[in-house]
């Protein structure tokens, strides 16, 4: 199949990597990619987000699936543009990507279609914003509206803090102000046709930047796959009670939702939650699930982008495990230090590494932002895919470089 990966990131290099691993025979082009990809498969350079030049591209080249990775190019209507030309994409429309580009949305969404979430109330001056922290109390949660990048979102006990991130954010649009949610994190990844979903494997992510989820949020600083605590039944019951519930409200609403929705929940003592929406492959995790993944990945993402789910089986996925950690620059998240030379890249065994901000200069991979790679390991069990992902990333050097060293450990123990 001539497959199109539009994105940049480790992600975008996991998917790639599934895609090749399956069959030699796919022709993939990523767009933009990174050093590491363009290590793999060719890279054209152009902009993702730009509706009619990803079209043009597309419609120039044949291809016959586009996997669109990052957020940005879903709200910016990048599928809507590839679906009125009758190409097959992997990935929502504008109007159903607002899952994930607008809060507010997604709580309208889960509200029409019963769908259990935190309170929340929305507030659009910082008069409105104060009250509705004070009516929750802390644990104070706030979240930017709209996109931010990992940025959004400050969990914390300060309220003076609290109120200084619903003052900046109330300069980018509304906030959301949160009840606080306690318990286990869970990404669940759901395939969907617009009508039908399947589940992938469940996977956690670390958002916090240090050991023992201290420091600030990021976009995720490791991950593993699958999550053997679970309760039995735990992926049934976030399909009946989540995922079917927000596929059939969106349809209803003339906005199927083709692509992959991302259910961010919390496992409270009253029962699981939704913290959030996303409208694509989640990042680190994906780089933890695909490993794992048995049935060809290609298939199910056509199958979801033709509207071809109904019927299929549920994925397989191997016994094996995955533990991700990612490699971050000094500084990262709120000031990260580029340009500096990663080494020992050619040196690590028994790992993958799915790049994110790397460059070539000069035969040499540089660090070009704040997550600079994920080190990938599998093994039959958790302590075993530790110790290799550790062990490589005491190879790989990269001045100020920093990681969490408590990926999966508990579960390891
Ligand atoms: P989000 O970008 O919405 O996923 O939020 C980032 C992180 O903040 C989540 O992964 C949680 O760790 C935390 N978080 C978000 N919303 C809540 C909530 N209502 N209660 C507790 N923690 C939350
Ligand atoms: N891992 C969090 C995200 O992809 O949004």
């Amino acid at each position: 199949m001539r497959i199109l990966v539009l994105g940049s990131g480790a992600r975008e290099h996991a998917i790639v990597t599934a895609l090749l691993r399956e069959s030699e025979h796919h022709q993939i082009t990523a767009a933009p990619g990174n050093a590491g990809i363009a290590g793999v498969v060719p890279v054209v350079g152009l902009d993702p987000t730009r509706n009619d030049i990803v079209t043009q591209y597309a419609i120039d080249n044949d291809i016959e699936l586009v996997v669109i990775g990052p957020e940005a190019p879903l709200v910016a209507g990048v599928a809507d543009s590839l679906r009125k030309r009758g190409i097959a994409v992997f990935g929502p429309g504008k109007a159903a990507a607002a899952l994930e580009g607008s809060k507010t949305f997604a709580k309208r969404i889960m509200d029409d279609a019963g769908v259990p979430t935190g309170r929340a109330l929305r507030a659009g001056t910082l008069e409105d914003a104060v009250a509705a922290i004070d009516e929750y109390g802390a644990p104070y949660v706030v979240k930017a509206d709209g996109l931010a990048a990992g940025k959004g979102v400050l969990v914390t006990d300060d309220r003076d803090a609290a109120i200084a991130h619903a003052s900046f954010w109330l300069g980018h649009g509304a906030v959301l102000v949160e009840e606080f949610l306690a318990g286990q994190e869970v990404s669940l990844f759901l395939l969907s046709d617009g009508q039908s979903v399947l589940p992938l494997s469940p996977a956690q992510d670390y958002k916090r930047a240090l050991d023992n989820d201290e420091g600030p949020n990021t976009g995720g600083m490791g991950a593993y796959s699958p999550l053997p605590w679970l309760p039995d039944g735990f992926v049934d019951e976030v399909i009946e009670t989540i995922a079917l519930p927000t596929i059939r409200q969106l349809a209803t609403e003339g906005t199927p939702f083709i692509g992959l929705l991302y259910c961010g929940l919390i496992l409270t003592d009253n029962g699981i939650r939704v913290i959030e929406f996303n409208a694509r492959f989640g990042d680190p995790e994906t780089q933890v699930v695909l490993p794992r993944l048995v049935t060809p990945l290609s298939g199910l993402l056509f199958a979801a982008a033709t509207g071809q789910l109904g019927g299929l089986p549920r994925p397989e996925f191997s016994s094996d495990v995955a533990v991700t950690v990612v490699l971050a620059s000094a500084g990262y998240p709120d000031d990260p230090i580029t340009g500096r030379p990663i080494t020992g890249l050619a040196d690590v065994t028994d790992v993958t590494i799915a790049h994110a901000a790397t460059a070539l200069v000069r035969g040499e991979f540089v660090a070009t932002g704040g997550r600079v790679l994920s080190v990938v390991a599998t093994a039959p069990d958790f302590a075993a895919a530790r110790a290799k992902v550790y062990a490589a990333l005491d190879i790989i050097q990269l001045e100020g470089g920093h990681y969490r060293t408590d990926i999966a450990k508990r579960v390891a123990e």
